[in-house]
């Protein structure tokens, strides 16, 4: 997985680099940028596929394939934080995932500018580069940092996003919305965020950071408490103590919204 990384890091960086000098042109680096993503997956899954043949994937850009019963597949995100990359900021990484019967035993999210490789095995702990990663010790929403995933053209969001938004604003030190959710879940291990919240991410976006945070000690979950983030619409991430405080808050900000609280439909008479 890091070989594979590596090699559409390289690719990617360069790509970043010619990025940065079509900002100012009037065609704007669009196609590049996505010919630039197609040719790191490629680079990825030729590598996985020479030292794993048995394994399926799940990939962004070319969608499910490999062999027909696979036990094994890679779920992979050549690109996340395609945005940035577009608009030559620095904050993008690769996401590459091992599922084995249903479940991720493995991830790596590669951030090639900042040159932080962080990875995770199940059972064998989260690492970045080769310090281990724990999450945040953080046990109070009023100094946590929580990242999120705001919707944008095209993207549906939940049910009532600005509603939790701004109840979130107003009971946390701060929030932030970086544009890469896998690294936004690796930054979670790593106990620089101490919570992330997001709704219609795909797989791709989600699988090696679940198991990133899992594997530092964290809590991932459904936003509504389901258990399965990673295939559903909706994921919250955080630090174990504040993984359902978070959850509470949201819900509290969708019952508001939905006018179910307690008490609000005598309040609106
Ligand atoms: C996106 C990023 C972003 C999130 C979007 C994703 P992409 O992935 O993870 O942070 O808000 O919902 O689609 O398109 O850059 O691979
Ligand atoms: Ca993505
Ligand atoms: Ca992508």
């Amino acid at each position: 997985m890091v070989r594979a990384a590596e090699k559409a890091a390289r690719t990617l960086v360069r790509d970043f680099g010619e990025v940065e000098q079509l900002q100012v042109s009037k065609k704007g680096p669009a196609d590049f940028v996505s010919s630039a993503d197609l040719a790191a997956e490629k680079a990825i899954r030729t590598e996985l596929s020479k030292s794993r043949p048995d394994f399926g994937w799940l990939m962004e850009e070319s969608g499910k394939g490999g062999p027909a019963n696979a036990r094994s597949r890679w779920i992979v995100d050549p690109l996340d934080g395609t945005t940035n990359f577009l608009h030559g900021v620095p904050h993008w990484a690769i996401s590459i995932a091992a599922e084995t019967d249903g479940a991720i035993v493995a991830g790596i999210v590669y951030d090639p500018v900042k040159n932080e490789l962080f990875w995770a095995e199940r059972g064998q702990g989260a690492f970045m580069n080769s310090t281990r990663l724990r999450v945040s010790g953080r046990r109070s929403l009023e100094v946590a940092m929580i990242a999120t995933g705001m919707p944008f053209k095209g993207r549906a969001s939940g049910p009532n996003y600005t509603a939790e938004l701004d109840l979130v604003m107003g009971e946390v030190a701060g929030v932030r919305r970086f544009g890469s959710a896998a690294l936004d879940l690796a930054y979670v291990a790593a106990g620089r965020f101490d919570g992330f919240w997001e709704y219609g991410l795909s797989p791709w976006d989600t699988a090696a950071g679940l198991i990133l945070v899992t594997e530092a000690g964290g809590f991932v979950r459904e936003v509504g408490g389901g258990t399965n983030p990673v295939f559903g619409s909706s994921i919250l991430a955080a630090n174990a103590e504040l993984g359902r405080p978070l959850g509470d808050l949201l819900r509290r900000a969708n019952d508001k919204a939905s006018g179910s609280a307690p008490g609000a439909k005598a309040a609106r008479g």
